[in-house]
């Protein structure tokens, strides 16, 4: 893995889990709604990989898309819930209609290497919807960009379709920034 490195990387998942984000109420309530507005603002169909997939609970909010998805905290890996990195995605070129990677890519040691795996396995004119949070301090966060950094960083990967500003989880810093984009 190149990038921040793996010890890094390894302590900001600690930090993650220590924070046990995703069973906190007032999280998952929060969470709920923004994945709702994202997925319709994303406008993602057909063959769906969401990388860094967590538990896999986008599947509940995007049905019936076929649905697949990565994340090496994958506990029991099955078909279609594989545990891996979103650096090194053990697909195919060009395999899926879509790509999900949300609140993932602050998280993960090579942000670049992420978004070109992202691009190659995604089919030419595909979609990808991005969530990523910017402008933040917060320690959790293993890459911090600003706004305009992280707009450069996939605008080099993908074709900026739209882009909306979600108010942040962690005020007063920080926001979440989505990003509609498609492969050219
Ligand atoms: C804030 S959680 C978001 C999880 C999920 N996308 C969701 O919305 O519930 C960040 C996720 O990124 C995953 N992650 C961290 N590093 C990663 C990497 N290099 N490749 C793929 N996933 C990664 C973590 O395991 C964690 O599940």
């Amino acid at each position: 893995m190149s990038g921040v490195g793996q010890d890094r990387w390894e302590a900001g998942m600690r930090t993650m889990a220590a924070r046990d984000l995703h069973r906190a109420p007032e999280r998952s309530q929060f969470y709920d709604e923004v994945a709702k507005t994202a997925l319709t603002f994303f406008q993602l169909s057909g063959k769906l990989l969401d990388v860094g997939c967590g538990s896999g609970w986008a599947e509940r909010h995007i049905f019936p898309v076929d649905y697949h998805g990565i994340d090496p905290a994958i506990k029991e890996p099955t078909e279609r819930l594989k545990k891996g990195f979103a650096e090194k995605l053990p697909y195919a070129d060009d395999s899926f209609d879509s790509v999900l990677c949300y609140s993932v890519l602050q998280h993960v040691a090579d942000p670049e290497a992420s978004l070109a795996e992202m691009r190659r396995v995604l089919r030419v004119g595909g979609h990808v919807g991005l969530l990523i949070c910017v402008e933040s301090d917060d320690e959790i966060f293993l890459n911090k960009w600003t706004l305009r950094q992280a707009c450069k960083l996939v605008w080099d990967h993908f074709f900026m379709v739209d882009m909306k500003v979600v108010p942040g989880f962690y005020p007063p810093d920080g926001f979440y920034l989505m990003i509609a984009g498609v492969k050219v």
